[in-house]
């Protein structure tokens, strides 16, 4: 075997060829598995591939685990998967030959041979297979010098590009998505290739090309997958807010910075503080309104006013659009949108702890991502600056930890409930009550009074006795 694979895996890989034999089927181990052992990667899944049925291979495979795992059938594509421990996934399928046409990606499957296969996988890298068959057990089978392009770190196809991408076009998402986990580069003619296919793209579904979107945002260098899907012009087809953040206006001499280069370095420096993938959307799309709120005022130069909160508005049609999730993620990244500018207005000398209590209460619980995209959103060359601005965001965090400790904000609860003020006065749900609700908190954020039960029972009094209310006995 030419991999490093652990004890497991052998006998689960010798269970699949003892299976293979008795049915009398050729079977290989391919696809991402191989790559990714050879390239030291976790693995949390097996394809195999037979010359013959899968389905029929899968069902004799499982026998010879404990339990026997439940095989589930995939009869439209001729494949078959089943589980076992620790959520291992074992995947058959017969070797095919196949045809796409051109409307749908729906492709005409003929048997075929192993090599068959081999070509109509998407990159060298990916069509990698291992014999399980007992005559040659553990060869390597790599007619595309797979392994060569995984040391020199190369994304190609393995026959022509434009033919691999027209028939399966959410490979030009996988290539460049590899490109970014991996930190490979992708081959210029295959590179080339995706320009000119691009626009197949389209009969992709939204939920497929999120995925390997989101797969982008949470590789190790982002970056690297988005500046692929700009210069290809993927990205002004599946993402066009992000490409109208490109370019830089000048007026008497006087530019601004080019927003998306910007978007992408913050995102990167998010991608190295955190692993949150809500957090890495915040960071692509704190500045997303730019465009729509920019103006040049004379005398002063490019202005950007309002743009976190148009930014906030923006979030939810996007999302929409990308089919992200519009529940909580949502809410947090447009909060983090609309919050990204309050910390740095909180560096300034003198500033109250009345400030520093409203951003813990609006921040809430995400206070701490906050700040961590307000680091990122720092990106000038000069050192020095650099050095100066993390300094004025520690001294924030210090200042709200402070507040925070005194006064605990951040994971507000009013102190006096809506049914207490009713009691209290004798009165049913009216509007009163939200006043004195809302009296109450802003008292506190302001520091009037302490957040706790007795400061706020006697304001409450007050505020219900210029409302005309009295307490019953
Ligand atoms: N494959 C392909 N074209 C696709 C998707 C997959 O040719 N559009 C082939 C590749 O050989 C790939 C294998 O099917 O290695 C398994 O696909 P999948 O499990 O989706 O991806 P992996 O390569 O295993 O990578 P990952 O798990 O990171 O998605």
């Amino acid at each position: 075997m030419d991999i490093p694979c652990n004890e497991y895996e052998l006998m689960v890989l010798k269970k699949v060829a003892r299976a293979a034999a008795k049915v009398d089927l050729p079977c290989y181990l391919i696809g991402g598995f191989v790559r990714d052992k050879i390239l030291g990667r976790p693995t949390k899944d097996a394809d195999f591939v037979c010359v013959g049925n899968g389905m029929v291979l899968a069902q004799e495979a499982a026998q010879l685990f404990r339990p026997v795992p439940k095989v589930n059938f995939f009869k439209h594509f001729g494949t078959a998967q089943f589980r076992i421990a620790d959520g291992f996934d074992l995947e058959f399928v017969g070797a095919r030959k196949e045809s796409y046409t051109p409307e749908s990606r729906n492709p005409e499957v003929a048997p075929g041979t192993i090599e068959d296969d081999q070509n109509r996988r998407d990159f060298t890298i990916n069509a990698l297979a291992i014999s399980l068959n007992s005559a040659d057990y553990g060869r390597l089978v790599d007619p595309f010098n797979g392994v060569k392009d995984l040391e020199r770190g190369i994304i190609k196809t393995p026959l022509d590009a434009d033919t691999t991408f027209s028939d399966d076009p959410l490979r030009m998402m996988r290539a460049i998505r590899f490109a970014a986990q991996l930190g490979f580069m992708i081959e210029s003619q295959t590179l080339a290739a995706i320009s000119r296919n691009k626009e197949r793209i389209s009969i992709i579904t939204q939920e497929r090309i999120t995925d390997e979107l989101n797969k982008i945002v949470m590789s190790p260098k982002p970056s690297v997958g988005f500046d692929l899907l700009y210069k290809t012009g993927l990205l002004q087809l599946i993402f066009p807010q992000m490409v109208d953040l490109a370019g830089a206006a000048y007026i008497d001499g006087k530019g601004h910075k080019d927003n998306f280069y910007h978007t992408l370095q913050v995102l990167d420096n998010a991608a190295q503080r955190s692993d949150k993938l809500w957090l890495r959307w915040a960071a692509i799309l704190h500045d997303i309104a730019k465009p729509a709120t920019k103006r040049f005022e004379e005398g002063h130069g490019w202005t950007f006013h309002g743009h976190e909160v148009v930014g906030g508005r923006m979030v939810p049609k996007i999302f929409n659009k990308l089919r992200l999730p519009l529940g909580e993620p949502m809410k947090y990244v447009q909060k983090l949108v609309e919050l990204h500018l309050r910390p740095i207005s909180l560096t300034k000398e003198d500033i109250t702890d009345s400030a520093m209590r409203r951003l813990l209460f609006d921040a809430g619980e995400d206070f701490e991502d906050l700040m961590i995209l307000c680091e990122s959103d720092i990106t000038s060359k000069n050192k020095f600056k650099v050095k100066r601005y993390l300094e004025n965001f520690n001294l924030v965090r210090k200042r709200c930890a402070e507040v925070e400790e005194n006064d605990r904000v951040r994971n507000w609860q009013p102190p006096i409930t809506g049914e207490l003020i009713m009691q209290t006065f004798g009165i049913g749900p009216s509007r009163p009550v939200g006043d004195i609700k809302t009296a109450i908190r802003e008292a506190i954020l302001d520091g009037v009074i302490p957040n706790e039960y007795e400061a706020a029972f006697a304001f409450m009094l007050e505020k219900g006795r210029e409302l005309n209310l009295q307490p019953v006995q």
